[in-house]
């Protein structure tokens, strides 16, 4: 294992069909004032919102709600819960929703009480809270699998102002304290943005395995995780009620993405921030982002980290490696992942999410070049791969 670190995940998880009932215990640890936030109305449809609300009154809380949170949040919408926050001194933000509300609570729960702009303080310049700056708890009801923010302190807001979305990894102190993880709040999730959440799981843990060269334990978590959502996506896809493959798929999303399987190693992180670049520019779904760029990525970075992409091929995909060279087996595995995202239906380029050739420029110049994948990329590497996905 690489280096030294500590590893504390304070986020309390409740799992299975079940695991609402355990709202009102949690809200009672909090003071009477909740920010009950959510997206545009799917969890008024499917029953979610009824059940949240009953835990609330029973918990005897005043609610003030904020609904409204869009796929890929915008720094409009968090000036606008940070103010409702500070107008009601809320005690709690509960986000009842995917990815975007969780994140956009842990935004607000930063920003309420920091008296400049939240979107250059915490994300242009990456700050933490400062020591004595109060933060509002958050809680959560997770409806939508795939970026396990229900377990971290990640948040990614958008500004379309300047085209820049970008990514805080809070720490602990941001985390949700709580989580309710009910599979069969998923079930309404069109299949889609159903699949588009795997692929945000199998390309958080890619993010995290196709780096160093080291042989460690992180890594054969990595794998279990990647064969057990390749066996429960191939169920789901064509039984989206199926209760066992969904709950796997929920459980593998929280633990692809809650630090773990990062502890002791380098990741990369390239598919995320070109991904990232390609949301600003177009709002596509944040999946359909990294599905459509990974195949060309990884075959552009793929003879710098060989061995690891013919680790790949044999332990994930269980291809043979009898008699093949080290590139086969790199090929071949690529070849099989793509294989397995066309079976589930995720983007494998990005003209379908509107990207046009005479964007590449400005969203390589939006793409956030990180170190220590197995190629630090220039932007001319980004246009290539951008090229190669179009
Ligand atoms: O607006 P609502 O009504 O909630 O509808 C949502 C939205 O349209 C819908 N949905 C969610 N649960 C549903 C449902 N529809 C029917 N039934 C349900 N039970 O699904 C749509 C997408 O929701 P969203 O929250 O946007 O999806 P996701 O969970 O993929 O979140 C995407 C955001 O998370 C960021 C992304 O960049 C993007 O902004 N990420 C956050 C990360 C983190 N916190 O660590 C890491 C990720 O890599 C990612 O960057
Ligand atoms: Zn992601």
């Amino acid at each position: 294992m690489l280096g030294n670190f500590s590893y504390c995940n304070p986020t309390k998880l409740y799992f299975g069909e079940d695991a609402q009932n355990n709202l009102t215990t949690e809200l009672q640890k909090y003071g009477p004032k909740v920010l009950l936030t959510y997206g545009s109305g799917s969890i008024k449809k499917n029953g979610i919102y009824d059940e949240v609300l009953s835990a609330l009154h029973a918990s005897g809380k005043k609610i003030i709600e904020l609904p409204g949170v869009m796929p890929n949040p915008t720094t409009d919408k968090l000036l606008e819960g940070a103010e409702l926050a500070r107008r009601h001194n809320v005690d709690l933000i509960l986000a009842v929703g995917g990815g975007s509300t969780i994140d956009y609570a842990k935004a607000v729960s930063v920003a309420t009480w920091y008296d400049g702009d939240p979107w250059e303080h915490f994300y242009l310049r990456q700050n933490e809270p400062d020591a004595g700056q109060r933060i509002i708890p958050v809680g959560s009801v997770l409806t939508m699998v795939g970026t396990g923010s229900e377990m971290n302190g990640g948040s990614v807001i958008t500004n379309h102002l300047t085209k820049m979305k970008i990514g805080k990894v809070f720490g602990t102190n941001v985390m949700p304290r709580f989580a309710i993880l009910n599979p069969r709040y998923t079930f309404s999730v069109p299949q889609r943005q159903m699949v588009s959440g795997i692929f945000d799981i199998m390309s958080h843990i890619m993010e995290q395995y196709f780096s160093g060269t080291d042989n460690n334990t992180s890594d054969y978590l990595a794998e279990g995780l990647m064969r057990s959502l390749i066996h429960s996506s191939r169920i789901a896809v064509k039984n989206p009620q199926d209760y066992e493959a969904r709950s796997n798929i929920m459980w593998t999303s929280t633990w692809a993405l809650n630090t773990l399987i990062g502890m002791g190693k380098t990741q990369d992180w390239m598919v995320h921030m070109i991904g990232h670049a390609i949301g600003a520019h177009t709002n596509a779904t944040h999946g359909m982002t990294l599905s459509g760029v990974s195949i060309a990525y990884y075959h552009h970075i793929k003879t710098y980290g060989l061995a690891k992409f013919a680790r790949f091929a044999t332990a994930v995909w269980n291809i043979h490696e009898a008699g093949k060279s080290e590139e086969q087996l790199a090929n071949e595995g690529l070849e099989a992942l793509l294989a397995w995202m066309k079976e589930i239906g995720v983007a494998t380029e990005i003209t379908s999410l509107g990207v046009t050739e005479d964007m590449l420029g400005d969203i390589a110049d939006a793409t956030v070049l990180m170190k220590a994948g197995y190629k630090d990329l220039t932007r001319e590497d980004v246009i290539t791969i951008l090229k190669n996905s179009l």
